[in-house]
């Protein structure tokens, strides 16, 4: 038996839509832009169990596209659909269940921003790691072009941090701070970052009440 922490493991047919997570629609009018999932609900995600073996029958492994202090980034094709994606498997020995549904949830809440990286409708647990689909970004990430000593062109730099601090006051507006920016989670869509995506929300939280943006 898994020791799921305290938490109740959610067993229930495995979301495998290739469309962004509901999430990712706000709803117009809404002060927080998008549904917030309280944590409780959250719970009752429904995440089906996969073996490698359905894993591989449902995707073709690519690549692994990076790794990270909590699991790892594999880039898949649906076999079936053709459509290229980013899975990120979080490492069950590092995360548990709550905050990865934490992650899942609150980067589906953004998705309707275009400079947050958008989470699709698949969400499944291994025997070791629970795992969500994103978007795939082409052109890797910021972390990937910067030169060492010699740093990124001007109007390349003044682009991406345009779009960043976009995506941060998106984010802001919301009650929710980051707290991890880093070239390694700026997600790029080609490499002269005239599309970039903030990513990796599993630091992100709630602004604490009466604490200033
Ligand atoms: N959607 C994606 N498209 C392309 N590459 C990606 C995508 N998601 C992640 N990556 C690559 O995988 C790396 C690790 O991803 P991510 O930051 O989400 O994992 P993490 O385990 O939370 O990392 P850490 O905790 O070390 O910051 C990224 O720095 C990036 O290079
Ligand atoms: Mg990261």
């Amino acid at each position: 038996m898994q020791d799921y922490a305290g938490e109740r493991p959610v067993v229930c047919s495995a979301k495998m839509s290739l469309s962004p997570a509901r999430g990712g629609a706000c709803p117009n009018g809404s002060p927080i832009g998008c549904s917030e999932v309280p944590m409780e609900d959250m719970k009752a995600l429904a995440i089906g169990a996969l073996s490698a073996t359905d894993i591989q029958e449902q995707y073709e492994h690519i690549r692994q596209l990076g790794k990270g202090t909590y699991g790892k980034v594999d880039l898949v094709a649906h076999r079936t659909e053709g459509t290229k994606l980013a899975l990120k498997f979080v490492n069950k020995d590092k995360t548990k269940l709550r905050s990865f549904l934490r992650e899942y949830s609150l980067t589906s809440d953004l998705g309707c921003s275009p400079f947050i990286i958008k989470v699709l409708d698949v969400l499944f647990e291994t025997e070791d790691a629970y795992v969500y689909g994103q978007e795939y970004a082409p052109a890797g990430d910021l972390f990937d072009i910067i030169p060492p000593q010699v740093g990124l062109p001007e109007e390349v730099a003044k682009r991406c941090i345009r779009q960043l601090g976009l995506a941060l006051d998106f984010m802001h507006g919301r009650g929710l701070v980051h707290r991890d920016v880093k070239p390694e989670n700026v997600l790029l869509f080609d490499g002269e970052c005239r599309r970039v995506a903030l990513a990796d929300l599993g630091m992100a939280r709630r602004r604490a009440a009466g604490r200033g943006a």
